[in-house]
């Protein structure tokens, strides 16, 4: 019989999560992964108490994942505070908590990297060089190393869920994606790690990405071209000059539409950099004017 967790435990090797996992009854228990990057905020927890109401034994990892910057200052720049994370967690009931150290996860002369070569050639990935295999690289190495039966992603990296949905799919890993609406504050900024690097004045900025964005349903124009045009300019007038890319695509298979079909779910995808810190988000286009075009 396995032994009931009631402490996070807190597993920093292979050795010792393999040995907290050996003790979980999984008659009795489903495991449920929360893979992160640290520095968590209100959108993980969301994650994590998703996982915790569906009283999955919820695992959570925190890994600054070199493989999937393309860009060494901005791995250097990325915000940690592994102590609040820690505090976070605990007090959040978290089961387990996974802290691997970079040379047991890529030990010397590490070669083997996953690849999925559709959905990661557009928006991040295009601007991003080997950012997706970066990505799936170490997810596909968490779910070997962990074998949850649920793993909780958000939808502001709405691209990056699709294409380890596809992973899952393509390779018949035995586990169920569940996706979690994004959490914003209340000007409706998506929360992220990388808010923390924002100046105060920046952020104010920051914040009207996702007011310009709402803005799109009052248009008057079903032409994504046009839609695209127009929010543009309004984000260049606001000041948000660095726009990296700004696309309309549907939800399911990520392609770009002449015209904006209400029956499928569509979608904003942006991303900016606002005084070089480099911000995600999309929107769900709900309804566009009823005039036709
Ligand atoms: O979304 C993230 O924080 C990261 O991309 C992930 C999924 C933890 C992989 O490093």
């Amino acid at each position: 019989m396995g032994i009931y967790i009631v402490q996070t435990v807190i597993a920093r090797n292979f050795k010792s999560l393999s040995h907290t996992l050996k003790n979980i009854d999984l008659k009795k228990n489903k495991i449920g992964l929360v893979p992160t990057m640290g520095c968590l905020h209100d959108g993980h927890l969301e994650l994590i108490k998703k996982s915790k109401k569906l009283n999955y034994f919820t695992i959570v990892t925190i890994f600054i994942n070199p493989l999937q910057f393309n860009n060494k200052a901005d791995l250097k720049s990325y915000p940690s505070k592994e102590k609040t994370d820690i505090i976070l967690l605990k007090k959040n009931k978290v089961n387990l908590i996974f802290i691997p150290n970079i040379a047991e996860v890529y030990p010397k002369n590490y070669s083997t990297y996953l690849y999925e070569s559709s959905f990661s050639k557009i928006l991040c990935g295009k601007h991003r060089k080997n950012h997706f295999s970066g990505v799936t690289t170490i997810v596909l190495k968490l779910f070997l190393l962990i074998k949850p039966n649920f793993v909780f992603f958000g939808e502001k990296d709405f691209q990056q869920l699709v294409i380890i949905s596809k992973i899952v799919k393509d390779l018949n890993l035995d586990l169920k994606i569940i996706k979690v609406p994004t959490v914003r504050d209340e000007y409706g900024l998506a929360l992220s790690s990388r808010n923390n690097l924002l100046s105060k004045k920046n952020l104010l900025l920051a914040r009207k990405l996702y007011q310009s964005l709402k803005k799109v349903e009052e248009y008057k124009t079903k032409d994504v071209k046009h839609i695209i045009n127009k929010l543009k300019t309004s984000l260049k007038k606001l000041g948000i000059t660095n726009i990296e890319y700004l696309e309309i695509r549907e939800s399911i298979n990520l392609k770009t539409p002449r015209y904006i079909d209400e029956k499928k779910e569509t979608r904003v995808f942006v991303a900016v950099n606002i005084n070089k810190v480099r911000l995600i988000d999309n929107y769900v286009i709900k309804k566009i004017s009823p005039r036709k075009v």
